[in-house]
């Protein structure tokens, strides 16, 4: 399995931070936030990576990563995303990349303590999202279940959400997730979201799902920023 890792976008939500630079550069305690998310990839041996980069600051990227092997990875590459088409058009760009093998994406301000080696290790194909309890659904794609648990569709930032998990922007695709892209329209607000494709999954019965036991957030807001810093500053990178 290939790893890719979506750190293109403005960062608008952290402005005026990210006047300054990319905001997965931005520091979680002693390290850049896009470290994170790599390092979930690199603990589960997954060490061929594309990173999908954009906005004004990609070059920065390539002046705190370089190759990528301080980190483990054996192999890195990087990508141009030009519009901001929203997560799946991001991961359409990964399309040459992944060629026939499965992969498994992280969103780069995802930072999270927890190991997935074993959900990456017995993956089969279709697709596996990773849930989360949280305080506010409302901001993130949130699982509808039925009465034995099953999910029954995922629902983008639904005003009344019917669940309190959110869908978190770690996901395991087979190679079909690219034909499952090209097969979305924009939604409402201009992007081809990543729901729409897990949806697909959904519906031909091949989208498997499990929570993530441990810390995880998105450090996409000035309130989970500062979260995700003061969780790994007690956690000391250890
Ligand atoms: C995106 C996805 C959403 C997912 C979230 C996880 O939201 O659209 O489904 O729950 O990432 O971080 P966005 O970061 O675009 O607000």
């Amino acid at each position: 399995m290939k790893g890719v890792v979506l750190a293109g976008g403005l960062g608008t939500r952290l402005y005026p931070l990210t006047y300054v630079t990319n905001k997965h550069l931005l520091p979680v305690y002693n390290r850049p936030m896009v470290f994170y998310p790599l390092k979930t990839l690199v603990d589960a041996m997954i060490d061929e990576i594309l990173l999908v980069i954009g906005g004004p600051y990609a070059g920065h990227f390539l002046r705190v990563l370089k190759n990528g092997n301080e980190l483990g990875i054996k192999h890195l590459e990087y990508v141009y995303q030009e519009d901001e088409g929203g997560i799946a058009q991001a991961l359409s760009l990964a399309c040459d990349f992944a060629d026939k093998d499965s992969i498994c994406v992280i969103l780069g301000d995802n930072c999270t303590d927890v190991k997935i080696k074993k959900d990456v290790d017995s993956f089969a194909g279709g697709a596996h999202i990773f849930l989360r309890k949280v305080p506010d659904p409302q901001r993130f794609g949130v699982p509808v279940f039925d009465s034995k648990g099953e999910i029954l569709k995922i629902e983008e930032k639904p005003q009344k959400p019917k669940s309190k998990f959110a869908v978190t922007g770690l996901y395991l695709y087979d190679n079909t997730v690219f034909n499952k892209i090209n097969k979305v329209k924009p939604s409402r607000r201009g992007e081809v979201e990543i729901t729409d494709v897990n949806n697909l999954y959904l519906k031909e019965g091949s989208l498997k799902h499990s929570e993530l036991k441990g810390f995880w957030d998105d450090a996409g807001t000035f309130d989970t920023l500062f979260l995700a810093n003061w969780y790994w500053a007690k956690k000391k990178n250890e």
